[in-house]
């Protein structure tokens, strides 16, 4: 098993099953074109957060992390015509090309890009009694993971579905001298997690396009 057979099949699986896409292919050409990094989720990974949107009947997300807009676009479209996103970033100019990417989508409507920091955007959105929302993906700085979750925590709905990105890492994740700070992160985030007891949770692990890494997908009981 290699790591080329891996992403032959997630290529080949993905052509199956996801298929083309003219809108999110311009939003990765337009990542691409601006120079963001090619760190969006995968296709395969983006359709698996589109289902769990739809099977968890979310109208409610939050996300940390826009990058270009990738995964935005993706589950923003599994909501219902009177959902919402709200997604947050760091960055100014990533955020003006997922803007644009997600007004060419036509989701404008139901996506709320904002920028800064994702700890001030979830405090201002705290602060504001925003309404609780029913699923929230955590794809920012990895080292602030334990500190997103906790936040997420009093964010999310009872009942909602917490997902955070890039748990695996390569593996790092099961090295406590790990020197990836953002493998440390996680390494405190699993800490908190198990120590959660509202909490009911389990690790994906995901090989293919996108190398070796995985997901935590935690339900907050209600
Ligand atoms: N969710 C995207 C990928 C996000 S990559 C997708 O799958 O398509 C991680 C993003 O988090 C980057 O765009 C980076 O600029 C942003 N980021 C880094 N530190 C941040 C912070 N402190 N607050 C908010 N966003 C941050
Ligand atoms: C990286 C990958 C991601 O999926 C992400 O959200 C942030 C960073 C990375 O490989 O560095
Ligand atoms: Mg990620």
């Amino acid at each position: 098993m290699s790591w080329e057979l891996w992403d032959e099949v997630d290529r080949y699986t993905a052509g199956m099953l996801v298929g083309e896409d003219e809108i999110l292919d311009q939003a990765l050409a337009a990542s691409t074109e601006a120079g963001l990094p090619p760190i969006a989720v995968s296709p395969n990974q983006g359709k698996l957060l589109y289902l769990l949107v739809r099977i968890h009947g979310a109208s409610r997300i939050l996300e940390l992390g826009t990058l270009g807009g990738y995964s935005t676009i993706w589950m923003a479209r599994a909501l219902p015509q009177d959902g919402r996103l709200v997604t947050l970033e760091l960055d100014p100019a990533y955020a003006a090309v997922a803007s644009a990417s997600i007004a060419r989508a036509g989701l404008a409507e139901r996506v709320q890009v904002r920028v800064g920091p994702a700890a001030d955007s979830l405090r201002a959105l705290l602060q504001e009694g925003a309404e609780r929302f029913d699923l929230i993906f955590i794809d920012a700085d990895k080292q602030s993971t334990p500190e997103y979750f906790e936040l997420a925590l009093e964010l999310c709905r009872p009942g909602g579905l917490i997902l955070v990105d890039n748990v695996v890492r390569d593996g790092a994740v099961v090295d406590p001298a790990s020197e990836d700070p953002g493998a440390q992160g996680m390494r405190r985030f699993l800490e908190l997690a198990a120590a959660e007891p509202r909490i009911t949770a389990t690790t994906i692990q995901t090989v293919g396009s996108k190398g070796y890494d995985g997901f935590v997908l935690a339900l907050l009981e209600p």
